[in-house]
């Protein structure tokens, strides 16, 4: 697949300079058109019967296979959930932690996992990022592990600044296990959550599937308790004792029955990512921080993931003006920061139209 073609799958690009894969990616004709095909055949054919219910749970496991071989995780292990934020409330109500139960994380992280984090119970130790230097946060975070603490998490890349941190290396170190919010890497950055204790997927961002679906990687399924039970977390229930057999994988922990669109969709999306989408995120990525760092502040470091944050004034009001120019970015609220997102995507002509619009 040449660029262009790649390009040519996302009609958003013939108007729109995109950079806001950081909150959804950009949606590809094929993923609307089997969306759009689905609601149809409900229509006609009615939402549910006997043969749409096979070819339901089959695509539930053609995209767990999808998402699992992108972080380089077995399919056994990986839950399908609807985001990251539902990923991380799985793995704290799971955890059972209590005030006398320590969790180590960063004052980086986005609500999806810091108030999941918050309302576990667990007294949390937060590791200042915003002055520090990213080589040093490993020694940082270490400080702040006590025999106490349960639990470190941390986003792989940050929302904020685009910053991958060292969850790895952390892991490593420590020996605590780690929750790792994925939803700034997945379909970004290459991916090996293999280490990770947990790992979470936003499948609506950087892998351009629809909204509300998601994944956890999950490395034992029998050292995690299934406090968040969905109809699918069971092998067999007898109504007469009140007990179930819970699912053998990593499945038990499904949170729902994803929409049958979402999942023609999400398997779409998967379908669309040529080889060289790593390499030309970048690539794009390098080219938007050395363009933007001509006249602004760049606080994304060279080389982490595909965000690029950069000072400006009052950044809501030039979010919205960018925008009657042909240019989508966000803001970080309450920070002088503007985030432009490069995918495998994003032309240079797409970063010309960016620092032309910021005038
Ligand atoms: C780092 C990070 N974590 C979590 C989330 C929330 O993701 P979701 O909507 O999949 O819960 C976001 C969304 O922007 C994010 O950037």
């Amino acid at each position: 697949m040449t660029f262009e073609e790649a390009r040519a799958q996302f009609p958003v690009l013939e108007r729109f300079a995109y950079l806001n894969a950081g909150t959804f990616g950009p949606l590809a004709r094929s993923v609307a058109d089997v969306m759009a095909a689905e609601q149809q055949r409900a229509l006609a054919e009615g939402r549910m019967n006997s043969p749409l219910f096979g070819r339901w749970l089959d695509l539930r496991e053609r995209v767990r296979a999808g998402i699992a071989a992108t972080i380089g995780v077995p399919p056994e292990r990986l839950a399908l959930t609807s985001s990251t934020t539902e990923a991380c409330n799985v793995v704290l109500l799971g955890l059972g932690l209590d005030p006398g139960d320590e969790i180590v994380t960063t004052d980086s992280e986005h609500p999806g996992l810091m108030l999941p984090l918050i309302a576990s119970g667990a007294t949390l130790q937060i590791t200042p990022t915003r002055e520090l230097d990213p080589g040093d946060l490993l020694e940082a975070v270490d400080a702040r592990v006590t025999p106490r603490t349960k639990l470190i998490a941390l986003s792989h890349v940050t929302w904020t600044t685009g910053t991958a941190l060292p969850w790895r290396e952390v892991r490593e170190a420590t020996g605590v296990p780690v929750l790792v919010d994925g939803a700034q890497s997945v379909g970004a950055i290459p991916v090996d959550a293999s280490p990770a204790d947990f790992y979470t997927v936003s499948s609506q961002k950087w892998l351009c599937g629809p909204d509300l679906t998601g994944a956890l990687a999950v490395a034992d399924p029998d050292g995690l308790r299934l406090a968040m039970p969905s109809t699918l977390s069971q092998r067999k229930i007898d109504l007469g004792i009140g007990t179930f057999e819970q699912r053998e994988n990593a499945d038990r922990f499904d949170t729902s029955f994803t929409p049958m669109g979402s999942l023609e969709g999400l398997a779409a999306a998967l379908e669309l990512h040529p080889d060289w989408r790593y390499e030309r995120a970048r690539e794009a990525t390098a080219n938007c921080r050395r363009l933007l760092a001509q006249r602004f502040e760049v606080v994304t470091p060279p080389d982490h993931g595909t965000l690029v944050s950069f000072r400006t004034d009052d950044p809501a009001a030039k979010t919205k003006a960018l925008f009657d120019r042909g240019v989508i970015v966000r803001d970080i609220p309450g920070t002088d920061l503007l985030r432009a997102s490069c995918g495998w995507w994003t032309s240079d002509d797409d970063l010309e139209r960016l620092l032309d619009a910021l005038g």
